[in-house]
């Protein structure tokens, strides 16, 4: 044997004996349907298709399939698993997040299921994973296993999915049974000094004691600014507690690191995240309009636009050229009544206090046209998911009227979870326990001056099972007529049972042209939201039957990989965003987000969170807040207050953002807006800080003369049309080009 080829393969036993983990990313096959058959190791799954399970079965030839489907894998568990590792108890088996229900076998032995009770078609997104001791018979060491996942897709994307690093199989290390937490929320009075608390701890039997790391390092210049190190020993209920204090810092991107090493073992646990920055600038005492220029709203209907202005309180609102039928509050600035003529009023509005006068023109549109501009407002779903409650909706309603109504935010929207099991005996939907008189809440809604959302399916269920308006369309839309609905949310989901199996266009359009005619009977005007994520290329019909806007995507949740990936793959549907008719690329993950009873702060750092807002406004993107707006913080309000950013998204042209450049690590959207001035989004998508130096004239945008920083609302120097940025990991430049 030549030396070189011992060596290769000593390398390879060295490689194998040391593993400390299997990867179990490749090799997997798949099949729709559902038999137990699939989960026997003896089932020969040769015929089956091969997948990648980085993406969902959508992606992969399955097109609109719901229900269930099956994945298996062959995989030697190597005993040298067990024995390299320092603790021997347990192995853990993770295979990316399973949409929706799923339950995970091992050579025949169901290791753990997501679903409660026994119907796995009440399972929800979520990681899929298993535990088990390394005792266990269910483990062949040594041998050929067979891992076998059964999913249940409810509706949207379905299956095993997520990066590459979440499938796989190790040992449960000293440092697994313990844990860094860092969930508690940054205290920070002024821009420059910021405080946290944060825990090491464990509920496991082991008692630790070791070293508590903490650096703070600025990401421009990978300089370490802060160090602190301290003893640490924690066990159960023990926890070791530590409050750090800052001062001195920039309004910038801080990188903060926290290690603990473990005396005995030697492993290390490592938490990294960073430290909210605020960019938008204090508002203003002086009075000032925010909003869009326009409203839309059809003759006859009832009117309801409350005008967005900030400034010291109390506010005293004048319009003039109202036209007739309309009347104005001016102690709130709260504008109803009905306009029977068709045309485009345009009126003068004065917004003043104790420190001056703010002035604007707005055309308010008698017209066909609703939702001129982007809907601005606030949505259940990604806060509380199916536990959504009447008290909940008003906590969100009274803190978009005291904090962000004045920015323009105006819809409070209910999501799925409000309906009854059964119609009342009439036929028409009711509202479950959860909300004891939906019109009561809808007035308190309007009296705020805000808009009222609810959401519905045209299938016989909704997603989370409840009723769906099919064969009740004509008689939902006078329901939510007279309880005073403004937004609905129209979600295919079950409608997949009535549909045929590969729907033409035609198909995927009747569902929803039988809802636009039903709300076409009522006497309101009714934002329609489709929600059919993206089926059929449905930017490229949704607008032409009726919609406000339609999602273009399958649901989005808190992590950089959904925003990233949906953020920047909507360049197809870019060109049917219009006044009246946007996409909608899902809603907002910024804030306190949670889908269910608890919340947790977004797993968006706050450089992604900037990212999010402005690819969103550049996107003319409805931007729907899906946070508990009861835990608003101070980074999140800020987020959301940014008038120059909300400007952008809400411009009149109605124009989503091109995508100009894209290299490997970063990407250039501009957006025109209606004064020949253009927004453009600098986005770093790598892992890495970046200065960028930008060549306008290469861009065909060297003839503006003011380039602004929209953030942080100040001009920028220019150096001979060269625009030099540096914009940390996964972060945005946002500018305002005009003249
Ligand atoms: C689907 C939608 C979500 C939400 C849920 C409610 O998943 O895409 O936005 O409305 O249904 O069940």
């Amino acid at each position: 044997m030549k030396k070189s080829i011992l060596l290769a393969l000593l390398l390879v036993v060295f490689a194998t004996a040391s593993a400390q983990n299997i990867p179990l990313l490749k090799g997997w096959k798949f099949t729709t349907g559902d038999s137990p058959e699939w989960a026997n190791p003896a089932f020969n799954d040769q015929n089956w298709q091969a997948i990648n399970v980085q993406k969902s079965w959508e992606a992969q030839g399955h097109q609109n399939y719901d229900g269930f489907g099956w994945y298996r894998l062959h995989v030697v568990i190597p005993s040298s698993l067990k024995a390299s590792a320092y603790l021997k108890d347990s192995l853990r088996i993770e295979l990316g997040h399973a949409d929706d229900g799923y339950a995970v076998y091992l050579n025949g032995h169901l290791l753990n299921q997501n679903f409660k009770g026994d119907n796995i078609q009440k399972g929800r997104y979520g990681p899929c994973k298993a535990l088990l001791a390394t005792q266990n018979p269910a483990i062949l060491w040594d041998k050929d296993n067979v891992i076998a996942v059964r999913i249940f897709d409810t509706g949207g994307d379905g299956g095993l999915y997520g990066e590459p690093k979440q499938f796989n199989a190790e040992m449960l290390d000293v440092v697994d049974y313990a844990r860094i937490n860092t969930d508690g929320d940054f205290d920070y009075s002024d821009q420059k000094s910021l405080s946290k608390s944060v825990k090491v701890e464990t509920n496991s039997q082991y008692q630790y004691k070791g070293k508590l790391y903490f650096t703070v390092t600025d990401p421009a210049t990978d300089k370490l600014i802060y160090s602190k190190t301290d003893d640490a020993a924690f066990a159960t209920k023990k926890a070791f507690e530590k409050r750090y204090e800052l001062k001195d810092l920039a309004p910038k991107s801080y990188t903060l690191t926290y290690t603990f090493i473990d005396d005995r073992s030697g492993k290390k646990l490592i938490k990294t995240e960073h430290a909210p920055y605020i960019l938008t600038p204090e508002t203003s005492k002086k009075p000032r309009i925010n909003g869009a220029d326009i409203y839309g709203q059809q003759p006859g209907h009832p009117f309801l636009y409350k005008i967005p202005a900030t400034g010291v309180k109390p506010l005293k609102f004048e319009v003039s050229g109202l036209p007739q039928g309309l009347t104005l509050d001016k102690a709130t600035g709260v504008i109803t009544g009905t306009v029977t003529k068709r045309a485009a009023y345009p009126v003068q509005i004065n917004v003043s206090n104790s420190l001056g006068v703010a002035r604007k023109k707005f055309i308010i549109k008698i017209g066909d046209e609703i939702g001129l501009t982007p809907a601005l407002g606030w949505n259940s779903w990604n806060a509380f998911g199916l536990s959504v409650n009447d008290a909940r909706v008003r906590v969100a309603a009274k803190n978009i009227s005291d904090k962000l109504s004045g920015h323009g935010w105006s819809y409070v929207n209910i999501d799925d979870g409000w309906e009854a099991e059964k119609r009342g005996d009439d036929g028409a939907i009711v509202p479950n326990e959860k909300f004891p008189d939906m019109k009561a809440l809808s007035d308190y809604i309007h009296g705020l001056g805000l808009k009222f959302g609810i959401y519905s399916s045209p299938g016989p269920m909704t997603c989370g099972r409840y009723l769906g308006s099919y064969q009740h369309e004509d008689q939902d839309a006078q329901t939510y007529a007279n309880w005073g609905v403004d937004y609905l949310k129209y979600d295919w989901c079950y409608y997949g049972d009535i549909a045929p199996a590969s729907p033409t266009i035609d198909e995927y359009k009747k569902p929803y042209q039988v809802m636009r005619a039903s709300l076409d009977k009522t006497n309101r005007d009714i934002f329609y939201s489709l929600c059919q994520y993206g089926m059929g290329e449905s930017w490229n019909w949704a607008g032409e039957i009726g919609g406000n806007s339609w999602r273009t995507t399958g649901d989005i949740v808190d992590t950089w990989t959904s925003m990233s990936s949906i953020g920047f793959n909507q360049l197809m549907a870019s060109p049917h965003a219009r006044p009246g008719h946007f996409n909608d690329p899902d809603m907002l993950i910024v804030g306190k987000v949670g889908w269910g009873d608890n919340q947790h702060n977004t797993r968006l750092t706050p450089d992604e969170q900037y990212t999010h807002i402005s690819l969103w406004s550049l996107l003319a993107s409805p931007l729907l807040i899906g946070c508990d707006l009861g835990q608003l913080d101070r980074f999140t309000l800020n987020l959301l207050t940014n008038d120059e950013v909300l400007a952008i998204n809400q411009d009149i042209l109605g124009k989503q953002a091109a995508r100009v450049l894209t290299k490997d690590d970063y990407l250039i959207y501009v957006k025109d807006l209606h004064d020949g001035s253009k927004a453009v989004g600098i986005f770093n998508i790598s892992d890495n800080y970046k200065n960028i130096t930008v060549d306008l004239n290469n861009l065909g945008l060297g003839h503006f003369t003011t380039i602004r920083d929209v953030w942080r609302q100040k001009n920028l120097a220019l150096n001979n049309k060269a625009l030099k940025t540096g914009i940390p990991s996964h972060a945005v430049t946002l500018l305002k080009l005009s003249n």
